[in-house]
């Protein structure tokens, strides 16, 4: 099969950041009438890897595919379109995706107009773009983070060609309107207010994959946040590799703050958000949080490392003391706080003196969850090209150290919630025991306890019995 090539990633002109004003436009298919033809009785299925972002294009692209008439299947054997939406930020999330194509190329001697498509951040590297081309023939289309909105237009092509399709620009991208989503849950919601990193953490892919920091339109959000509570929404999370960064962009004069108070007004009954940067986390953020009760008091604060030096050398533009004096501020200005965190071990050349400033800093700031990550290189970063002398079992033994540090508080703050009642989002029936329900506090600590079907999706009151590491155990209060 030939390739046809419309755009292959570039890693120079994805770090490009000449400053211009954030493009907007409106999604467009030109191929809409052609795709409701090819679509008619067929079905599709995507599997998403890794973070919000990527499960909130894969909304966008089951809206898109369901526009036309796709139908969602969770049976590859019996799909016409198969996307894996990628993610590129370690190398184990990577791996498994080689492993998925492996077992999936098979549907293509059985269905000859199979169309595969692989997207997401994976394929945003040349050199692993490289590696897939190599491996998998069977693969027909190929696309990036910025290719999302021509995905039917992507199809339409493949299906009435034959030829393997790459259409994968390394750009600092647009914000594309008007784009239909088919969402995931029915009383949760994703809302993106910024795409894209400026911040070049030295370690980090996504800013090369995702391209420059672009904010949506202050109006754009609010009147998607007006219908996601005219919908009965109970929860909606806003979106962004920093939300921090929101606005700065956009000579619009609002801010994130002004997005988390404006929604606040609109009487969603769960307001969360991810990420934030440590570095340009303002007061101003600070006080509307605490001010409104709907604005859930959880803040994911990735802090990487409690070590000044492997923070310089990060890129992350703030200090252990910086980090902790922003922590201070929240933790007084902020009753009920709860503070989560991504920690990095084993970055390059890290000193078991400089871990041990991480122990101490987990220990000192007592987080009520965390994502630990042991440092994987990323081709194209400027720390894979430092020599490492750490050896890997040093960097999984830290790991581990890490790991029960952190557990420590974890476990106090959970037992802590015995024996008093919370607010409940209920979530389904439970993953591990079909005779219970799940949902989550207000505070985001995943409970389990007994109750009828139908109140998913409903917040309810549940007084907690018994806790676990990771989850609590309770019983529901009627009122
Ligand atoms: N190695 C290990 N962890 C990483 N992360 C990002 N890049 C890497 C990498 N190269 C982690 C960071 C980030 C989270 C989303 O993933 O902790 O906050
Ligand atoms: Fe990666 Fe740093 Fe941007 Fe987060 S802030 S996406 S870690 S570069």
């Amino acid at each position: 099969m030939k390739t046809k090539i419309i755009n292959y990633p570039d890693l120079v002109a994805a770090r490009n950041r000449e400053v211009h004003d954030t493009v907007f436009l409106d999604a467009k298919t030109n191929h809409f009438t052609e795709m409701e033809l090819i679509a008619k009785d067929k079905n599709y299925y995507i599997h998403t890897y890794g973070c919000q972002a990527n499960i909130r294009d894969e909304e966008t692209m089951r809206g898109m595919l369901e526009s036309v008439g796709y139908r969602k299947v969770d049976d590859p054997s019996i799909a016409d379109v198969i996307i894996i939406n990628t993610c590129a930020v370690r190398e184990n999330a990577e791996d498994k995706v080689y492993g998925e194509i492996g077992n999936l190329k098979k549907y293509r001697k059985s269905n000859k107009k199979l169309v595969l498509g692989i997207c997401g951040c994976m394929v945003e590297q040349p050199e692993i773009l490289q590696i897939l081309q190599d491996k998998f023939s069977e693969v027909n289309l190929y696309f990036g983070t910025h290719e999302i909105d021509q995905l039917l237009d992507l199809i339409y092509e493949v299906y009435t060609n034959d030829y393997r399709l790459i259409s994968i620009k390394s750009k600092q991208g647009e914000v594309i309107e008007k784009l239909p989503a088919s969402r995931n849950n029915e009383f949760k919601a994703y809302v993106n207010i910024i795409y894209g990193c400026n911040k070049f953490c030295t370690y980090c892919i996504v800013p090369y994959t995702r391209g420059k920091e672009r904010s949506r339109k202050f109006s754009d959000i609010m009147d998607e946040v007006r219908e996601l509570k005219k919908a009965n929404y109970q929860e909606i999370t806003f979106l962004g590799q920093n939300v921090n960064a929101y606005g700065k962009d956009l000579d619009e004069g609002f801010d994130f703050a002004d997005v988390l108070e404006e929604a606040a007004k609109m009487g969603i009954p769960r307001i969360r958000f991810t990420t934030s940067h440590p570095w340009d986390f303002s007061s101003k953020m600070i006080e509307i949080i605490a001010k409104y009760d709907n604005i859930m008091k959880c803040i994911h604060l990735p802090v990487q490392s409690g070590s000044n030096e492997v923070l310089r050398l990060m890129g992350r533009r703030y200090t252990r003391e910086h980090y902790l004096n922003l922590v201070k501020e929240m933790r007084r200005k902020i009753p009920g706080l709860s503070l989560s965190t991504d920690i990095i071990v084993g970055f390059p050349n890290e000193t078991e003196e400089q871990f041990k400033e991480t122990l101490s800093l987990v220990d000192e700031v007592k987080y009520e969850s965390a994502f630990t990550f042991i440092y994987s290189p990323r081709r194209g970063t400027p720390a894979a090209k430092i020599t490492d002398n750490v050896s890997y079992s040093d960097k999984s033994r830290r790991f581990k150290e890490l790991v029960k540090h952190l557990e420590v508080n974890i476990e106090k703050d959970s037992n802590s919630y015995i024996g008093n009642t919370y607010k409940v989002l209920v979530d389904g029936v439970s993953k591990t025991d079909s005779s219970m329900l799940s949902g989550y506090t207000e505070s985001n600590k995943l409970v389990h306890f007994k109750g009828d079907i139908n109140l998913v999706g409903k917040i309810v009151k549940v007084k907690i019995n018994e806790s676990h590491t990771y989850s609590l155990l309770g019983e529901l209060v009627n009122e």
